[in-house]
């Protein structure tokens, strides 16, 4: 019998995320919305989705799109209504789906009525809420931060506060100052205030964003200089994986979480070491049930934070690698993961691991849905990935850029002594931006896309090859992208046992065109053998029954081309799954 505790509800769900802004506009303000969403809630019921990722709908200034919230209990009013997330609860409870939403309460938004108080005076009751230090003094009398530390919007990570002359800490932009985790009563506020309000409205769970930086190192020394250049340095262990972050974890756990049946999947970044990232994700531990693990898709992003946007070209061998170490990770153990190639805060993936040539483009996307459908974990799409859907044309300018971290890092190298450094920068944003992922969905081959009105402005562009990729053109072709996805998601839960739960086995691990693997089922008895031409061009197909001497009968399950397959040979981009029962 399959038991609740080894396999709860969320392991073999897939789960979708959508970023209200770009999704659905319902009532033609040029941006996306709750009941834009609600309204298509069956596209992604009949799509195979289980549970909807709503990243953040909350009343915010949108210094930094949401993630700076100045009123957990109220919704962004071009979002909608608290009431319109209860409809929408209900409109994916009444089709057996379930709905998460993000918890961002590492910071807040500087407009937060929170913050407001603890900066309003050194004795305000909730001035320890957010972490404020004095001054440093250099030989000549010149006021500097209490440390070097970089922030992640590019700057330094602390801003002067005039009327109590402190600094505050801020690891993002300036508008939202990071919430003390050490103070007892801003933890409560935090789970009374955030989490629980949402919860008892019958949210099924979050998405918990940066979470292993509620835990800060206490002693406030400068980074080590590893960017001469800068006055400000990466400093990630200074602020990340700190010394109570289990501690607190477990104690939202046992205060909050466990009296509600949900899920929680942690944004867990700067921790490249198994070891650590496995203390967040066994079950025995009660912290969080899963994490995104960010190095595979940061190939390509440039080293330390500075140079975020410095485009390297990476090889194939190294994503094997990477996948390898973050599959099987947990083998062996009661830790869990999730699968995933797209988010808000990175590219699409047919334009970075693929190619969005018109010639490649549907296999690519049809190779990525077949390569993640494949693997073990949790599987999370993002909005469009399912249609295939592309970066920003390359011919777009700066402006059409509107993340926060795109515009700072630009000015960055636009201020630079180097002035090539500005170009490398452009030419990193056009592969790596947040912006790529946040145009607006593409549904029809109508202006806009038919995510709002032709006449309306949208807020941001929309993509100029929407008439080629969108929904409407791909939902009744049975050889679409958009079929693909629904075929795969389907075998993934058929064959839950090889694809959600199995263990992984690289092969070939040199070769820099072909990406193969066996996934085994957990008892060991089925098998599958997933084989990706990354490359394009056609490449041979590696002889199974050599490589893994043995002679089985491998029957082709399914396959990505809607061309005649041929003997022995991927074409570009072709990817094909075979089994052996
Ligand atoms: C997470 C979000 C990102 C946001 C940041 C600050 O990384 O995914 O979009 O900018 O947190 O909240
Ligand atoms: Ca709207």
């Amino acid at each position: 019998m399959i038991s609740r505790v080894s396999h709860p509800w969320w392991k073999e769900a897939t789960i979708y995320q959508v970023y209200p802004a770009s999704f659905k506009d319902s009532n033609d303000d040029g941006w996306g919305d709750i009941p834009g969403l609600v309204s298509k809630i069956d596209y992604l019921h009949d799509l195979g989705v289980d549970v909807v990722w709503l990243s953040p709908m909350f009343e915010s200034p949108q210094a930094d799109m949401g993630y700076d919230i100045s009123d957990y209990q109220k919704v962004y009013a071009r979002y909608g209504t608290v009431q319109d997330v209860d409809n929408l609860v209900e409109a994916c409870h009444s089709r057996g789906m379930k709905l998460i939403l993000d918890l961002v309460v590492n910071h807040t938004s500087k407009e937060h009525e929170w913050f407001k108080e603890s900066r309003s005076s050194r004795d305000n009751p909730k001035r320890d809420w957010y972490i404020w230090k004095p001054a440093r003094y250099d030989a000549n009398g010149n006021r500097k931060p209490p440390t070097n530390w970089r922030s992640y919007f590019a700057g330094g990570t602390w801003t002067w506060d005039e009327l109590t002359q402190e600094y505050y800490l801020h690891l993002y932009a300036s508008d939202q100052p990071d919430l003390n985790w050490d103070s007892e009563s801003c933890r409560q506020a935090i789970y009374d205030n955030t989490m629980r309000f949402w919860l008892d409205r019958g949210v099924d769970g979050f998405r918990v964003d940066t979470v292993n930086k509620y835990s800060k190192r206490t002693d406030f020394v400068d980074a080590t200089i590893t960017d001469p250049k800068s006055e400000w340095q990466p400093a990630p262990d200074m602020w990340c994986n700190g010394p109570r972050i289990h501690e607190f974890l477990k104690e939202m756990n046992s205060q909050v979480l466990d009296h509600y049946d949900v899920v929680t999947v942690g944004e867990l970044s700067n921790t490249p070491d198994p070891e650590r990232v496995l203390d967040y994700v066994k079950a025995s531990e009660r912290e969080l049930n899963m994490i995104f693990q960010f190095d595979m898709i940061r190939l390509g992003t440039g080293d330390g934070f500075g140079s975020k946007y410095v485009f390297k070209p990476w090889k194939l061998s190294e994503m094997k690698t990477l996948v390898e170490r973050w599959q099987k990770f947990i083998e062996g153990t009661d830790g869990w993961t999730t699968v995933f190639c797209e988010n808000h805060d990175n590219g699409r993936a047919v334009s970075r691991f693929g190619s969005d040539k018109p010639e490649h483009w549907e296999n690519s996307a049809k190779m990525i849905a077949l390569w993640q459908a494949t693997l073990t974990g949790t599987l999370f799409l993002y909005q469009g990935q399912e249609i295939g859907m592309t970066n920003m044309p390359a011919t777009w300018p700066i402006e059409e850029y509107k993340d926060i971290e795109s515009n700072n890092f630009y000015q960055e190298a636009a201020r630079s002594s180097d002035v090539r450094e500005k170009d490398r920068v452009m030419d990193g944003l056009r592969i790596l931006a947040r912006d790529h992922s946040r145009i607006p969905f593409q549904w029809d081959s109508s202006v806009n896309a038919g995510f709002t009105s032709p006449n309306t402005e949208p807020w941001m562009r929309v993509h100029d090859d929407a008439c080629k990729i969108n929904v409407a053109s791909q939902v009744n072709d049975r050889q679409s992208v958009l079929s693909f996805y629904k075929k795969m998601m389907t075998l993934r839960k058929r064959h839950a046992d090889i694809f959600v739960h199995g263990t992984f086995q690289l092969l070939d691990k040199i070769n820099e065109d072909v990406f193969s693997y066996i996934k085994h089922s957990a008892d060991g008895s089925r098998r599958a053998f997933v084989v990706l031409n990354f490359s394009d061009s056609r490449k041979e197909l590696p002889a199974l029954n050599e490589c893994l001497s043995d002679s089985s009968d491998w029957q082709l399950l399914v396959g990505t081309t809607r061309n005649k397959r041929e003997e022995g040979v991927l074409n570009a981009f072709e990817g094909r799954v075979y089994v052996d029962f």
